[in-house]
């Protein structure tokens, strides 16, 4: 059986995020999003809100589930028996530091192996950081997260609609 990890930070999720987990999820028989439970990192959402919102934009992905992980994420696979993580490359740009961390976790841990999906052109260019600097001004992020999460991002910010 193959069961993979799809893991990040997902501070918050955006439509690029969900573009992978339904296309990674057609790959394996089991695909967990593991949500980073990083204390260190100043996160706008609780990791339990960012299992939520995940959990409930995945209803529709049977072999999808939702957890989260904190420590290192090898030691996370192995816990769960995963055999695979997967990883989004948007450009060239994040090449470097994907390789470095695939290479890495393949050394300390010889049974994952790390795939790379492209996303979709029309995401290429958006990350969580981009969305929550565009939210704290007010902007429009309708077209870089679902819909059912906007008012919650706002709110972070005071900002009601
Ligand atoms: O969405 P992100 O923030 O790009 O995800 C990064 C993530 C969670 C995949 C990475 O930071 C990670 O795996 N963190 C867990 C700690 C760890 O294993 N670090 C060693 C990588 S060499």
């Amino acid at each position: 059986m193959r069961k993979a990890i799809y893991p990040g930070s997902f501070d918050p999720v955006t439509k690029g995020h969900i573009d992978m987990i339904e296309r990674s999820a057609k790959l394996v028989d089991e695909l967990v999003v593991g949500v980073l439970n990083n204390s260190a990192k100043n996160s706008l959402f609780l990791v339990e809100e960012r299992v939520s919102m995940l959990k409930e934009l995945t209803t529709h992905l049977t072999n999808v589930t939702i957890d989260s992980f904190d420590g290192l994420l090898v030691d996370y696979a192995k816990r769960i028996h995963a055999t695979i993580i997967v990883r989004g490359l948007r450009a060239v740009t994040d090449f470097e530091y994907e390789l470095q961390i695939a290479q890495t976790n393949h050394k300390v841990y010889s049974d994952i192996e790390t795939i790379f999906l492209t996303t979709r052109l029309e995401y290429a260019y958006l990350s969580s950081t981009m969305v929550k600097e565009f939210a704290s001004y007010g902007g429009d992020i309708s077209h870089f997260v679902p819909s059912q999460i906007i008012e919650r991002i706002y709110a972070k910010y005071g900002i009601t609609s």
